[in-house]
């Protein structure tokens, strides 16, 4: 994985620390992403659940009959599987990771919950050009769905080229996407700084993996994790704070870190309808309808 240490190597090499939260979904990290997904405090999925329960026949008409559906990056199977049993005669479900392992195993679950439905997995990498096979393209009515909010983990600029980008890969004709909407800042910080503590140990995992990984010795304890939020970019964001002046070795490099010195190692981006709206406009995109809870906490929209 010379692509990791070399990303692992830059981002410790800048003035600012600065790691791609991509690294931090490995089995175990995803493993721990499910458990927050089940604290009480983050109220994301559950929210976003409850969404899609409320609406899926509508949003199932508006997406029409035999659609393809390709999900990037595709996870855990509770809300694809609502979405792919309230939509008329789905055609095909397109689940796509960089792992083949797993997504091979997304695939076969899903086969397992819904027989009836074609599932087609392809192993790509969501951020990149590269168009998918052309047989799937082919499909007249695709769709994307993007849900979990994501598209949060982008910064602004990133996720204007990934919408623009998904456009061109997948050929889809519609979006159904979700998106975390601007809140009171207490209820943020509390969905990343959970009691259990378990949002620390997702992020702390970072750095096993990276020990695990790539040869490194960071001392876990020496690291704490945090959870701000940057009012003027609308973000949450995840650091780890070096409890102590220190030196770690990655592999073959040496990194000195200044006790209060931080690893940036995700921002969560959160939206307001309107500014939701603007960037998906940028990107050559039309937000058609948006759905959201009674406390407008989350919503999941519907691009064309
Ligand atoms: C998977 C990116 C949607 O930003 O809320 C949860 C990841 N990080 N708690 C989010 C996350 C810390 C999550 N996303």
């Amino acid at each position: 994985m010379s692509n990791f240490l070399d990303e692992v190597h830059n981002g410790l090499s800048g003035k600012v620390k600065k790691l791609n939260p991509k690294w931090l979904y490995d089995f175990n990290g995803s493993k721990l992403f499910e458990e927050i997904t089940k604290l009480q405090e983050y109220y994301v999925t559950r929210t976003e659940i409850g969404i899609l329960e409320k609406n899926k026949s509508e949003i199932a008409n508006l997406i029409g009959e035999k659609a393809t559906v390709i999900e990037p990056g595709a996870g855990e199977s509770k809300k694809i599987s609502i979405f792919l049993k309230s939509l008329i005669e789905p055609k095909c479900y397109v689940p796509s990771d960089i792992s083949k392992k797993y997504i091979k195993k997304i695939g076969k679950k899903l086969k397992k919950k819904l027989p009836k439905i074609k599932v087609n997995p392809v192993v790509d990498d969501f951020t990149s050009k590269k168009r998918i096979n052309n047989k799937i393209l082919k499909n007249k009515n695709i769709v994307v769905f993007f849900p979990g909010s994501t598209i949060g983990n982008f910064e602004k600029r990133e996720a204007i080229h990934f919408l623009k980008n998904i456009k061109l890969k997948y050929k889809p004709k519609k979006i159904i996407i979700g998106v975390d909407l601007i809140k009171k800042k207490s209820v943020l910080l509390k969905a990343y700084n959970d009691k259990k503590g378990i949002t620390a140990r997702f992020n702390k995992n970072l750095l096993k993996r990276i020990n695990k990984e790539l040869k490194a010795n960071f001392d876990i304890k020496s690291f704490k994790h945090s959870a701000i939020y940057n009012k003027s970019k609308s973000r949450i964001e995840m650091h780890l704070i070096s409890l102590k002046n220190q030196k770690v070795k990655v592999h073959n490099k040496n990194f000195h870190f200044k006790k209060g010195e931080t690893i940036h190692t995700e921002s969560s981006h959160k939206y307001s309808p309107k500014s939701f709206n603007q960037l998906a406009k940028k990107s050559g995109w039309k937000v058609k309808k948006i759905w959201t809870d009674l406390n407008r906490q989350f919503s999941i929209q519907y691009l064309i």
